[in-house]
This record gives structure tokens, sequence and C-alpha cells, in this order.
């Protein structure tokens, strides 16, 4: 079944940014996640093996939604469905990735960071977003201004964000969850410490949301 953008922002208060590059730990990666509390999983398409890792977790951790990141063009989105992914996030929006997404049943979470960005990806049916890179690009300060204009648009702030800085962000009316590469660090996979990794998920799938 199709999940909505929505639906994917509101199951845990963090989607974990995961940056792998060894397929063969795509599995216990995603496995450790999801016994954390955390099922919704950003895997960008930013190393060779991206597409591998997604077709591994979308075929062998049925508990997990594996989801592309880094989707910047149609083909990107094209290869992401095809692996398996069950959704995509991108690091800005054009109207053509949103129509290939639309036109794949891709639920996608477009990337804005400015106030004609949300316009464009409302123009184009796009209602929950991501806010990129949101520390850079205004953090909480920013969020609060876009409440008035944008009230109808819900965020999943990401760029910057981590277990210190999360609950402010989520605290706030607009943000659904927020999204940050915190919850599996480059040396816990170097490592292949999947219980460092479950209990940074476990922490985060605690986090309360406002
Ligand atoms: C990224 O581009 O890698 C994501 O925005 C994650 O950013 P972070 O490493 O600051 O969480």
């Amino acid at each position: 079944t199709r999940l909505t953008p929505l639906e994917i922002m509101q199951d845990a208060p963090v989607i974990p940014v995961i940056v792998l590059q060894d397929r063969t730990q795509a599995v216990a990666m995603a496995r450790a996640l999801v016994a954390g509390g955390i099922r919704m999983l950003e895997v960008t398409l930013r190393t060779p093996v991206a597409l591998a890792c997604i077709e591994a977790i979308a075929k062998e951790v049925p508990e997990a939604v594996v989801g592309a990141g880094t989707v910047r063009s149609a083909a990107d989105a094209q290869a992401a469905a095809l692996a398996g992914a069950r959704f995509a996030v991108s690091p800005g929006y054009t109207q053509e990735v949103g129509k290939a997404c639309h036109d794949l049943g891709l639920p996608l979470l477009p990337g804005v960071a400015t106030g004609s960005e949300i316009m464009q990806a409302q123009e184009g049916g796009y209602t929950a977003l991501k806010f990129f890179p949101a520390l850079p690009a205004g953090g909480t300060a920013m969020l609060k201004a876009w409440h008035g204009p944008f009230n109808d648009v819900r965020f999943c702030p990401t760029g910057g964000i981590t277990a210190g800085n999360a609950r402010e962000f989520l605290a706030l009316p607009n943000v659904a969850c927020v999204g940050g590469s915190w919850l599996v660090p480059t040396d816990a996979l170097a490592s292949q410490d999947w219980a460092r990794i479950t209990r940074l998920a476990s922490e985060a799938a605690g986090l309360p949301r406002g």
C-alpha cells in the first residue's frame, strides 16, 4: 500500500539519512534501526551501492519502509522505484522530479529553503516538505516565520539536526518530524556496531513531538 508523504513524516520523530558504502551492511543496519523503533529509512543515492542497498532492504526487511534520498532527477526517481524504494526525498524541488514521482506513484518529500520554493512545491501538489538545509537556511526561526503564510504546510527539517537540537524543532506546530544522519554514524557502520545504531534509533523514537 502507498503511504502519503505526511504519513511517512508522522511515523516516527526522526527519518534517518543513511549513507552506505557497503551493500553487505544494508540489511543488518536496517534491522538495527527497526529494532530501535525507526522504520522509515532514507538511503541516499550518493554511493555506487545505494540502489543495491535499497533493493536488499526492500526484499529482506519487510518491517522497514525504505526510501531513496538525494533524488535529483526523474531518472533517479525511476531507478529508486525500480529498486523497491517506497518513497523519495530530494534536496530541492523541480517540476520534473515532482511529476516523475507523481507518475511513478512514489511519495515525494521535496526539499525547500525559500517561500518561492514552497509555493512551487504546493503548485505541484506537495504540502509535506523537507526543509533543507535546515540549520544554515534559518533553523527554528525560519519555521516560525513560515507558519504564518504557509500554515497548511508540514516540514521535515534536515541538515544540521542532532540529538541535541531535535527537540526544539519537534516542538514546533509545523514540524512533523526531523531528518538526520546521526542515527547511523560512519564509525558505527565501520565497526558494525549494530547495538549502537539500535540505541540511537531508540532514543530518537522516544523524542517528544509538539
Ligand atoms: C544530508 O544532506 O546528508 C542530510 O541533510 C543530513 O544532514 P546531517 O548530516 O546534518 O544530518
